[in-house]
């Protein structure tokens, strides 16, 4: 797919952005005051200095979308890019949107001197670590959660 733009999204963005999330099993809102906090966390996302959000668009319509957070590590002199979230809408995945997406994250790492970049995938993935395995991803940690 040649014709995929990718850009930082905008707030026009964030009901389709928010949709997009709830592929990844995302909970959705329960009723409108809990929608309205939802695109509030967004729009702080992205106005944010330390987080990104890009979107994937084709034909003006987003398909995808990666969000991006620059951290601080205590013991390193340059930021770690860690990507919390990244969705290619049903129809469009394996076209090469989601290789796309990640290769300009890799400039945006590269351009801000970041040491690596960092996501996690939960196990039930199997399909998702093919993929960062297949763009040059290696499994390098074990993530242990703890519900609270
Ligand atoms: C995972 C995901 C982001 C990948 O994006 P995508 O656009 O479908 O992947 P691409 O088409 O860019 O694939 C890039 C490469 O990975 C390979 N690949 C993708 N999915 C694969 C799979 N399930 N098994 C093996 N290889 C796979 C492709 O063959 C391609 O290889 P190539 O460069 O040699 O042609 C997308 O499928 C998705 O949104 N999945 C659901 C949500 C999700 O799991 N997100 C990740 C959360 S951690």
């Amino acid at each position: 797919m040649k014709n995929i733009i990718i850009k930082k999204a905008s707030k026009n963005n964030i009901p389709v952005v928010l949709g997009l999330l709830y592929e990844l099993d995302r909970p959705r809102p329960q009723n409108n005051s809990e929608a309205e906090r939802f695109e509030n966390k967004v729009k702080k996302y992205m106005n944010d200095t330390d987080k990104q959000i890009l979107v994937a668009k084709l034909d003006g319509n987003v398909i995808g979308v990666v969000s991006i957070m620059f951290l601080a590590r205590l013991n390193r002199k340059t930021p770690e890019m860690y990507i919390p979230e990244l969705v290619i809408a049903k129809n469009y995945r394996g076209k090469g949107i989601g290789k796309k997406i990640i290769k300009y994250c890799v400039e945006i790492a590269t351009k801000k001197k970041c040491h690596r970049i960092r996501l996690e995938s939960g196990n039930q993935r199997i399909k998702s670590h093919e993929f960062y395995r297949k763009i040059g991803f290696e499994q390098t940690s074990l993530s242990f959660t703890k519900i609270v």
